[in-house]
């Protein structure tokens, strides 16, 4: 009975019991016959009250095993009684055919036995994946997530810092700066929606720019951009400003061009204390004529060293003069679009508005945005209207 149980496991639905129609039961005790049969029909029907799917190989090395099992029964009695020699012989043909099965039974349970422990392992090793993702600490960037998960869609997602806490971050999983997915951002301002507003330290410039507060001298205003101590190496960026009067992009009138300094009429990105630099946006004079970037053509001024090429310079003023009193809404600066015949080389960037920088080393630094004019408010603004900065 115990293998009857085990075949119950493996689920059958219908079976036919041939057994009974190829044995006469001449030599056999009727009793037990009629045990064997009650025993068979039982199981027969619990077969068939079962839900499982049938598999018809199976179903006939089922029928094996009961034939079996009848069999020896049968030969149990025909050892006490006396049968002819015809009886004898049928007994033997049909005892052949159920070896045969017996042996075709076995191969199948052994072959669905092995099948079970795949099945098993399997199961085991999924079940060890969805414990380990429920209790393992989290992942430390949008990276790791994306690396993990790739279809991760981008949104907000916890993450861990170096000290072991938890950080709800925004993850842009699509690929910026053409580095692939998993950045997390850091900023982000976009003034043409009408529910934001200036940072503080900013003063609101038109209706969807914001800009350095009234000052008679040059003077840098900044904002920081906190790492929630979690590591990153490269940063991609977007800030979209404004020319507000006469901008002179890298010529420095009033300021040493150190990176403390307001060594540019401009953005400076930097990281860290003391401050290293990331990327200059910078405001030129006029798209047509001095335009005061290093790319302009006409009488360029260079950045300074620790700048090299990571900036981008573009004016808002189409004029040869720049008015005191205007915000050049109409050509956004660092959008990579408009540039004057003086500055069409400033625009000729790979991944311009986008901004990147990759350090070779990871970093929990701060990221800090200075707006600098090196000249008093009345002659000289900047604006930015749009910033994301993403780090990963
Ligand atoms: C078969 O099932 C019936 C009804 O459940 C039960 O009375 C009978 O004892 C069973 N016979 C055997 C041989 O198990
Ligand atoms: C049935 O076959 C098995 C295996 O071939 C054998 O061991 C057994 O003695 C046979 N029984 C009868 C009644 O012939
Ligand atoms: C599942 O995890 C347990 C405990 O860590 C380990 O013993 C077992 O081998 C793992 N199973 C698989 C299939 O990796
Ligand atoms: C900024 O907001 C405006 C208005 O809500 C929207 O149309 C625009 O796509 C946004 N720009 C960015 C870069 O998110
Ligand atoms: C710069 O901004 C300040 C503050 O909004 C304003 O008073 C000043 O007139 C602006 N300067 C120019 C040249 O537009």
């Amino acid at each position: 009975m115990k293998m009857y149980s085990i075949l119950l496991v493996l689920c059958m639905t219908s079976y036919s019991l041939s057994a009974s129609s190829t044995l006469d039961g001449t030599c056999v005790n009727p009793t037990t016959l009629s045990f064997i049969e009650n025993s068979l029909t039982n199981i027969s029907d619990q077969l068939k009250g079962s839900s499982c799917s049938s598999d018809g190989a199976t179903s006939e090395g089922l029928t094996g095993l009961l034939q079996l099992a009848l069999v020896k029964e049968l030969a149990k009695d025909y050892k006490d009684k006396s049968c002819d020699k015809e009886e004898r012989r049928l007994l033997k043909s049909i005892n052949a055919s159920i070896t045969n099965k017996i042996q075709s039974l076995q191969s199948q349970v052994s072959s669905l036995s092995s099948d079970l422990n795949k099945l098993s392992q399997l199961l085991a090793k999924h079940v060890n994946v969805t414990l380990d993702d429920l209790s393992s600490p989290l992942l430390s960037s949008c990276d790791a997530i994306l690396s993990k998960w790739p279809n991760s869609p981008s949104g907000y997602y916890n993450l861990a810092d170096v000290n072991g806490h938890s950080r709800h971050v925004y993850c842009h999983m699509e690929t910026l700066c053409g580095k692939g997915g998993g950045w997390r951002r850091i900023a982000s301002l976009n003034m043409t929606d009408p529910n934001e507003k200036c940072p503080t330290q900013f003063r609101t410039y038109g209706v969807s720019a914001c800009g350095r507060p009234v000052t008679n001298s040059g003077s840098c205003v900044g904002i920081t951009f906190p790492s929630r101590d979690i590591k990153y190496s490269q940063v991609c960026g977007k800030v979209i400003g404004y020319q507000v009067g006469r901008t002179n992009g890298a010529a420095a009138h009033h300021d040493s061009k150190v990176i403390y300094s307001a060594y540019i009429d401009g953005i400076s990105l930097t990281h860290g204390n003391p401050r290293k630099h990331i990327w200059s946006l910078i405001s030129g004079y006029s798209g047509i004529a001095f335009s005061g970037c290093p790319c302009g053509s006409n009488n360029p001024k260079s950045v300074p060293s620790f700048v090299g090429s990571h900036y981008y310079c573009e004016a808002g003023n189409h004029n040869t003069a720049a008015s005191y009193t205007t915000l050049y809404s109409s050509d956004p600066l660092w959008d990579g679009k408009g540039c004057g015949s003086t500055e069409t080389t400033c625009c000729q960037r790979t991944l311009i508005p986008w901004f990147y920088r990759s350090f070779g080393y990871s970093t929990t630094d701060n990221i800090e945005m200075r707006l600098c004019c090196d000249q008093e408010t009345s002659d000289e603004n900047i604006s930015f209207g749009q910033y994301e900065i993403y780090v990963k």
